[in-house]
């Protein structure tokens, strides 16, 4: 299969072992067995995410996912610097958020705890991956420790990083990461920034993908805001090698997103993207939701670090899923979300080919025609 890829040239194919130049992101809470192996078996790259998985969990998924493919497949840690715990901040944000909880019906929690540990810290889900060596393992948030990247790899796994920014990419690539994913602003979910308080430029990803693939010697990943396979094609016209596609894979059936989410995505006119720190303490991307507009509030005190405040949203939105309303659900969105569609993830993977290889054509039959008098400009060849 690999042999015959048309995308064979693409060295970080060959290196991860798929024939297409596609992966799936990692999406904790999100992401299934059934879907990454869904991805997997079309050609591209399916990934897990289990960075708020516990260990026995995690290792069931990786397994799962073995059983229903042969292929490749890429396993997400989060690799944040481990919470820094203020009682202050806590209370000051549990009381702005008490009405809220009163509107439920649900006592508010008296404290907020960290509700799952960075992998850089976590040794026994670094042992359960040297155990069930998956092949691929991508970081987010940062970087594992200097021993854990040398018992990856020396366990043959080949390392994804992800990089926000040029610094963020060139620290990745002395650390000997593999290859980088490069995430833009348009990204749903979570933006891998390493240090979430310090300056962020918010490049877009047609700007970040350009500057790592000319400043960077490692493969390249796009994603942010890619939904098709004329996204695909754009990326790689920009020098990446894959795209990465995180919401154009929620709607698929083998996803594990629920049904309110589901019926978010297929709003048209496409409900707004925001940009929040107020559903986990780090910045993501969502839908605009009652929390992503608290914390945006003039009044709105100081939120808690990553993953503390996580607390606090997920025990309001289970109080205001059992009460049937979504309005503190975190449903992570790109920019592109407008552009997503419910298929079953077997003809998403191949519309997405098809529409790869028709955007490829096409651009192939545009010549770019030199006139003496004007500016250069495209013209088709067939028109
Ligand atoms: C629902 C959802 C969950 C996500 N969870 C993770 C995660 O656990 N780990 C990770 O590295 N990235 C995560 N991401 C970000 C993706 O890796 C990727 O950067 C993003 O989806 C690309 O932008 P797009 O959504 O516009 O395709 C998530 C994205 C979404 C939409």
């Amino acid at each position: 299969m690999t042999t015959q890829s048309p995308y064979a040239n693409l060295r970080l194919l060959a290196q991860l072992g798929i024939s297409l130049p596609i992966i799936q992101a990692p999406m904790a809470g999100i992401s299934t067995p059934a879907l990454a192996a869904g991805v997997s078996n079309a050609g591209g790259l399916g990934s897990l995410g289990i960075g708020a998985a516990s260990v026995a969990a995690a290792r069931e998924m990786i397994r799962a996912t073995r059983a229903l493919t042969p292929q490749p497949f890429n396993i997400n840690v989060f690799c944040h610097e481990p919470a820094v715990a203020n009682p202050q901040v806590e209370a000051a944000w549990l009381a702005y958020l008490a009405p809220e909880f009163e509107t439920f019906g649900a006592a508010k929690p008296t404290a907020l705890r960290e509700i799952y540990k960075s992998y850089r810290v976590d040794d026994a889900m670094h042992q359960m991956l040297l155990e069930e060596r998956p092949a691929v393992v991508s970081i987010h948030f940062g970087l594992p420790t200097a021993q854990q990247i040398a018992e990856l790899q020396a366990a043959g796994i080949v390392l994804l990083g992800t990089a926000t920014s040029l610094p963020e990419a060139q620290l990745m690539e002395a650390a000997g990461i593999d290859a980088i994913v490069a995430q833009g602003i348009e990204a749903g979910g979570h933006r891998g920034v390493i240090d979430p308080h310090g300056p962020d430029e918010g490049l877009g990803t047609l700007a970040l993908v350009r500057l790592l693939a000319q400043h960077i010697s490692l493969p390249i990943i796009a994603a942010g805001g890619v939904m098709d396979g004329a996204g695909i094609a754009a990326v790689l016209a920009l020098g990446a090698q894959a795209a990465q596609l995180g919401t154009a894979f929620v709607a698929c059936p083998e996803s594990a997103a629920d049904a309110a989410y589901r019926d978010a995505l297929a709003a048209r006119p496409a409900q707004q993207t925001t940009l929040t720190r107020a559903i986990s303490g780090r910045p993501a991307r969502g839908l605009v939701n009652r929390l992503t507009e608290l914390g945006a509030a003039a009044d709105a005190p100081a939120i808690p670090d990553y993953p503390i405040a996580y607390d606090a949203g997920k025990t309001l939105s289970n109080a205001a899923k059992a009460s049937g309303s979504a309005a503190f659900a975190a449903h992570w969105a790109g920019q592109g979300v407008g552009l997503n569609q419910a298929m079953p993830v077997a003809a998403l993977m191949a519309a997405l080919q098809v529409e790869l290889s028709a955007t490829i054509n096409a651009l192939a039959n545009l010549q770019v025609r030199h006139d003496t008098h004007d500016a250069p400009h495209l013209e088709s060849v067939q028109a």
